[in-house]
């Protein structure tokens, strides 16, 4: 008999992710996660970071080419304009916990030492790769997040997340911003987006 089920199916970080420790203890792990093959070909984990407690989480796609190589989200040239940005909606860098829904960088090179092209990631990998945004927002706790969803961007969303009830403000990717046509009018919707949420906070 045939097996319908191919191997791909079974991907996923579970086995991986520990049952108890805080953040410290799940970037550990994280960092040998080997829960779908896109950390075959990147260089690190790249986990999530900032303030235990910090009160608004941004939670991006995946890491790009800069951040596979420093191990951080958001350094290279979109968490520059994110920086920017919540600086301008009055969110302090001790209120946002930054990270991304898939923990490794995928990308096609046509050859070696040629420039890596991001891909977006599958629905797989993003599958995979849940259960560690799920226990950074059960760790973190946060009063607000910031989600990738363009259609309902700029209102205070109540959702039942992982068994919890989060308000997001799903908000633009600011990678979109930097290749959107109007640039300038994309960052202020960004911003805008930003002190909707700044305002949840109270
Ligand atoms: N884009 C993302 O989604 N995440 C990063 O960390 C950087 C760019
Ligand atoms: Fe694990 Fe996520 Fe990396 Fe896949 S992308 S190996 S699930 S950390």
């Amino acid at each position: 008999m045939v097996s319908t089920k191919s191997p791909e199916d079974a991907y996923t970080a579970e086995p991986f992710v520990p049952g108890r420790g805080g953040l410290a203890a799940l970037r550990k792990a994280a960092a040998g996660c080997r829960g779908c093959p896109l950390h075959r070909d990147a260089t690190q984990t790249v986990f999530g970071e900032g303030a235990v407690h910090a009160r608004v989480m941004l939670v991006g796609e995946q890491p790009g080419d800069q951040e596979d190589r420093q191990g951080k989200p958001f350094v290279g040239p979109a968490g520059k304009l994110l920086d920017r940005a919540l600086a301008e909606a009055g969110i302090e860098p001790a209120d946002a916990y930054v990270t991304n829904a898939v923990k490794h960088f995928k990308f096609t090179q046509a050859e070696p030492r040629k420039r890596r092209i991001h891909k977006a990631p599958g629905l797989r990998e993003m599958t995979a790769c849940g259960p560690w945004p799920a226990k950074e927002l059960e760790l973190v706790e946060p009063d607000g997040s910031s989600f990738r969803v363009t259609q309902v961007r700029g209102t205070v969303l109540e959702e039942e997340i992982h068994g919890r009830r989060e308000r997001l403000v799903p908000t633009v990717h600011p990678s979109a911003v930097l290749r959107a046509e109007d640039r300038e009018g994309a960052y202020r919707g960004l911003v805008t987006d930003l002190e909707v949420a700044a305002r949840a906070l109270g």
